[in-house]
């Protein structure tokens, strides 16, 4: 079916929205958090394919905010998941000389996480391909309030002008700030809606749905939707004849 060959046009940044884990398990007859394991061959997949299309940046949705209000097996199901494949896949990160980023309130984490994580990026910090950054108890909202409270700070501390408050200003106080804005945004399971992700980041990017669940997320669904990327004509509010002669 689908090859690399049309390798021109690809996304710079493709943020993902991981859904349809526990759907995928239960639809099985198993529990929830069965469905997150098999979730992480997803995440190894699309890294690999990320990687081999010279992707620059990958930010995966992996834990949000809202999520610390399931029940307490299944956030340290998920938490001690994290642990457990941070770990096992630090060499498939090697391999494929991908660096490792957190976005979110790392500091809510439990301290394994922080600590195998923080170990992680050191590692992997050297390594020149694919960004993978993992949003972790991420909220666009917290980190839109965040970034409030400390220009607010910082213009009470005269450190900065109200005048200079601009769109590269507000992002340089985002836990993204080093980031492009994502050109793709993936939602797996069906669920056409964006849950707290990347709200001022996401202002102009192509949007995706597929009812694939997560896990059985693909590399050939993966290349679809690069394709269906690649199909799409962005505007940026201008015309089609300002783009086509630009
Ligand atoms: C996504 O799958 C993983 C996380 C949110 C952690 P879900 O766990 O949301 O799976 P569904 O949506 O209930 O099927
Ligand atoms: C969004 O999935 C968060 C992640 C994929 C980590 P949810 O399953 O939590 O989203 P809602 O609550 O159904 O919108
Ligand atoms: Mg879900």
């Amino acid at each position: 079916m689908s090859s690399n060959k049309e390798i021109s046009n690809i996304p710079k940044h493709v943020a993902i929205i991981m859904d349809g884990n526990g759907r995928w398990a239960q639809k099985q007859g198993n529990e929830r958090v069965f469905g997150h394991k098999h979730g992480v061959k997803s995440v190894k997949n699309i890294v690999e394919k990320a990687s081999e299309l010279k992707i620059e940046y990958l930010t995966l949705y992996a834990f949000s905010t809202e999520n610390w209000n399931r029940p307490k097996y299944e956030v340290d199901a998920l938490m001690a998941l994290l642990v457990s494949s941070i770990n096992s896949e630090l060499d498939l990160l090697n391999d494929n000389n991908v660096s490792l980023q957190a976005i979110g309130d790392i500091q809510s984490l439990p301290k394994d996480v922080i600590d195998e994580l923080n170990s992680a990026i050191k590692i992997t910090s050297k390594n020149t391909g694919l960004k993978l950054i993992l949003a972790l108890s991420y909220s666009a909202r917290w980190e839109i309030l965040e970034a409030v409270k400390n220009i607010a700070l910082n213009v009470k501390n005269s450190e900065i002008n109200i005048d200079d408050i601009d769109e590269e200003l507000f992002s340089s106080y985002l836990t993204t700030k080093q980031i492009p804005d994502p050109d793709l945004v993936i939602r797996t399971s069906g669920e056409q809606r964006i849950s707290n992700f990347l709200l001022w980041q996401i202002s102009y990017s192509e949007l995706y749905f597929t009812e694939k669940l997560w896990p059985d997320f693909g590399k050939d669904d993966f290349l679809n939707a690069i394709f269906a990327f690649q199909k799409r004509k962005r505007r940026f509010g201008k015309t089609n004849d300002q783009i086509e002669n630009k």
